[in-house]
C-alpha cells in the first residue's frame, strides 16, 4: 500500500463504493477518491501528491496558518486575522482584493490535477501565480506555490487535519483552529454542496447528514479532524476558537486573538476588525470564491454568506434525525473528550474549556 510521506496510508476506494456514492456527487468525486488511514479521510485521487507537498512545506515562525473542517467558520475568522495584521485602521487598500489573494490554501490543487487551469473557476489567479512564481510550472501545483511565494507574514488556510501535516509545524508556526457545532455544520454543508457546481450534491438532507456521520463526504471524517487539533490545544502556538463564541461575544473572541498574534491593537481598532468582519459587511461584499462556481445562483444572491447564525439546525433536522445525530455527537464528541460551548445549542451541550487536558487516547 502506498505511503505519504507522513507515513500514513493511501487506499483507493472500491469501484462497488465510487460507484454508490457518485449518484449522489458531482464532478469532484469522479477521478476517484482515496482514503487516508487509519482515520479514513477522504480525497480525490490526486490529493496525496499535494499532501506530501503540504508535509514538506516550509513554515516560517511569522506565518499564521487557520485549519478546520469545511463550514467551520473558516472565511470568517482568515477575514478577521487578515484584518487584524494588515487592515486595523481599514486603510489598506488591499483589503479589496479577493480572500483567495490575501490568504491562499492548500486544498484546491487536489481537485486541479490533471485539468487546464483556465478549465477551472481559477483561471483569474494564473496571472498572480505567473507574477509570484517565476519559472515554476502550474502542474507543480498552482495554490502550493502562491503559498509558498506570497510575501510574509503569510496568512495560510487547510481544510486537511494536523495529523497530516509536519509534526514540526506547532513549534514554528501559530495555527488557529476553527470549530463549529456538527449539527450547523452539516445544514451548511447541504446548501454549500447542492449549489457548487463540482459537488453538486443531489440527495435529501437526510442522505446528507448520514453520508457525514459515515464519513462518506469528501474532507470527512468530522471527528478524528477535531480530536488531531484538541489534543494539542495546551501548545502555545495553537488557538481554539468555537464559531459559536465567535458570534456571541465577537469582541472577547477578538481580544484572545490580539493575545495570541501579538497583535497589540486599540479597543477601537478591535471595533474596526469587528465591523469589517461582520456577517452583514461580508455578504456585502460578495462571493469569496469566484460567481461562476454555483448552481442556479440567484441575481444579487451570495450563496456562500448563507445565514452565519447558531442554531440554525432546527430549522432543518426532524425530531427523530435529530436525536439520532444527538446520540452520534454525543458518543463521538465523549470519545475524542472535546465540549462545545453550550450556546451551540446542541445536545452535547457544556461548557467550553480552552485549557483542557487533551484527551488520553
Ligand atoms: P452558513 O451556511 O450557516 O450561513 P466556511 O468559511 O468554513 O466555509 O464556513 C461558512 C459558514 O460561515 C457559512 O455558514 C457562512 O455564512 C458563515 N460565515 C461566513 N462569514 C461569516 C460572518 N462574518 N459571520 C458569521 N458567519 C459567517
Amino acid at each position: 500500500m502506498r505511503k505519504l510521506a507522513s507515513g500514513h496510508e493511501v487506499e483507493e476506494v472500491s469501484k462497488e463504493w465510487l460507484d454508490n456514492i457518485s449518484k449522489y456527487h458531482g464532478p469532484f468525486y469522479v477521478p476517484g477518491m482515496v482514503r487516508i488511514k487509519p482515520d479514513g479521510y477522504l480525497y480525490p485521487a490526486a490529493a496525496p501528491i499535494y499532501l506530501d507537498k503540504l508535509y514538506n512545506f516550509k513554515f516560517k515562525p511569522d506565518d499564521v496558518l487557520v485549519v478546520s473542517f469545511l463550514k467551520a467558520g473558516t472565511t470568517w475568522t482568515q477575514e478577521i486575522i487578515w484584518t487584524m495584521l494588515f487592515n486595523p485602521n481599514l486603510d489598506n487598500p488591499k483589503a479589496d482584493l479577493p480572500l483567495l489573494l490575501r490568504s491562499p490554501e492548500f486544498n484546491i490543487d487536489m481537485f486541479m490535477h490533471g485539468v487546464s487551469v483556465e478549465e477551472t473557476p481559477f483561471q483569474k489567479m494564473k496571472e498572480v501565480f505567473l507574477q509570484l512564481c517565476p519559472g515554476r510550472k502550474i502542474e507543480d501545483g498552482m495554490f502550493t506555490q502562491i503559498c509558498e511565494m506570497i510575501p510574509g507574514p503569510r496568512l495560510l488556510k487547510s481544510h486537511f487535519p494536523l495529523c497530516l501535516m509536519n509534526p514540526d509545524l506547532l513549534d514554528t508556526t501559530k495555527v488557529v483552529y476553527v470549530a463549529r457545532n456538527p449539527k450547523d455544520l452539516m445544514v451548511s454543508l447541504y446548501f454549500f454542496m447542492r449549489k457548487l457546481k463540482n459537488y453538486d450534491f443531489k440527495g435529501t438532507f437526510e442522505e446528507l447528514v448520514h453520508q457525514f456521520m459515515d464519513g462518506d463526504l469528501i474532507f470527512s471524517p468530522y471527528w478524528p479532524h477535531l480530536r488531531d487539533a484538541w489534543q494539542r490545544i495546551n501548545h502555545p502556538n495553537l488557538h481554539w476558537i468555537f464559531y459559536e463564541d465567535l458570534k456571541a461575544d465577537t469582541m472577547k473572541e477578538l481580544r484572545r486573538l490580539d493575545h495570541f498574534l501579538n497583535t497589540g491593537l486599540t479597543s477601537s481598532q478591535l471595533l474596526n476588525v469587528a465591523n469589517h468582519t461582520s456577517f452583514s459587511a461580508m455578504k456585502s461584499r460578495g462571493e469569496p470564491i469566484a460567481d461562476n462556481v454555483y448552481n442556479n445562483k440567484e441575481d444579487n444572491e451570495t450563496v456562500f454568506f448563507r445565514k452565519g447564525q447558531v442554531g440554525d439546525w432546527k430549522n432543518h433536522f426532524s425530531p427523530e434525525l435529530s436525536e439520532e445525530v444527538d446520540r452520534w455527537v454525543a458518543k463521538e464528541a465523549a470519545a475524542a473528550g472535546i465540549t462545545f460551548p453550550s450556546r451551540s445549542s446542541t445536545s452535547t451541550s457544556s461548557s467550553p474549556s480552552p485549557n483542557a487536558d487533551p484527551p488520553s487516547t
